[in-house]
């Protein structure tokens, strides 16, 4: 169970190395419960990594992270040293996070309704009709209900990602995470996703999002954190961090991502001081 009182998601110290790679160093962030918090930065500064290990689909090696108040991954011994916890208590507290892919990540030979059911009937130990209950509602909530029956295959990128969303949503998480949710997406097809996790957000729904789509992060979020070389370097509300950021490093980010996109998406930094907007 988790603890109202506390963060939603809470990482301390988090620290991760591939080999001798360091890529994340003394990580800290809390995410209060009904905050949307982006994750912005340069390719290779860790958001995805950061992001994993908030469900354990990476194992962190230094540090906490607390999902509802619970330590997510590891127990700690009488002599104060911690090892791995079982994977029952693993997925006990991982099962407040859900997690949506920049690659969809769908089963191609189920059924969209089977993809959604799946997580519940075999992780969760769902009756199968209870859980085709809760798909459809789902599905109908991402307005896709009418593709219950196609294969992934015979949905656009869009529509398959709309299904990733909606998977997550089934398992009635506490807090989403997204990894470049419409990165692996055609131009055109950005939006209906787009506005899918806006509606989410209105909703108060707990979400860590990482993106590129900057515009989009400074109109949902609550705060945006900007990581460099595996750490937050500079962490607020959207309008604060991109009208007046503090850091040498997210002035040198925000001017190549503008320079890099001056024709398309200048007005949606104009936009950004709505207070409260989502
Ligand atoms: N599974 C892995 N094995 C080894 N190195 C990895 C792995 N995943 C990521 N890395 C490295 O970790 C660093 C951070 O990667 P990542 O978290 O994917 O960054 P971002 O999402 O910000 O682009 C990069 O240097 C990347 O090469
Ligand atoms: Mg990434």
């Amino acid at each position: 169970m988790t603890n109202v009182s506390l963060p939603m998601l809470s990482l301390r110290g988090v620290g991760k190395s591939y080999g001798c790679n360091r890529v994340l160093k003394d990580f800290n962030l809390d995410i209060q419960r009904g905050e949307v918090v982006t994750l912005i930065g340069p390719s290779g500064s860790g958001k995805t990594t950061a992001l994993r290990c908030m469900n354990f689909l990476e194992e962190y090696d230094e540090g906490e992270v607390y999902i509802g108040g619970a330590l997510l991954g590891y127990e700690t011994m009488p002599n104060g040293s911690r090892r791995r916890a079982s994977e029952r208590a693993i997925s006990e507290v991982r099962a407040a996070a859900a997690m949506v892919f920049q690659q969809f990540n769908l089963w191609p030979h189920m059924r969209v309704i089977d993809n959604v059911t799946a997580p519940l009937t075999l992780v969760k130990g769902m009756r199968p009709d209870t859980a085709r209950e809760r798909a459809m509602r789902v599905l109908d909530r991402v307005g896709l209900a009418a593709k219950a029956n196609s294969y992934p295959s015979q949905l656009s990128g869009g529509q398959q990602q709309r299904v990733g969303i909606a998977r997550a949503l089934a398992v009635e998480p506490q807090v989403m995470l997204m990894d470049e949710p419409t990165s692996a997406l055609d131009p055109e097809l950005v939006d209906e996703v787009l506005e899918v996790i806006q509606s989410l957000a209105r909703e108060h729904m707990t979400m860590v999002m990482v993106t590129h789509e900057m515009g989009f992060a400074a109109k949902v979020s609550d705060r945006v954190a900007f990581m460099e070389g595996g750490r937050v370097v500079e962490c607020g509300p959207p309008q604060q961090l991109f009208s007046d950021p503090v850091s040498e490093r997210l002035r040198a980010f925000l001017r190549t991502w503008l320079s890099r996109n001056a024709n398309n998406d200048l007005a949606a930094f104009d936009s950004v001081a709505e207070p409260g907007c989502k």
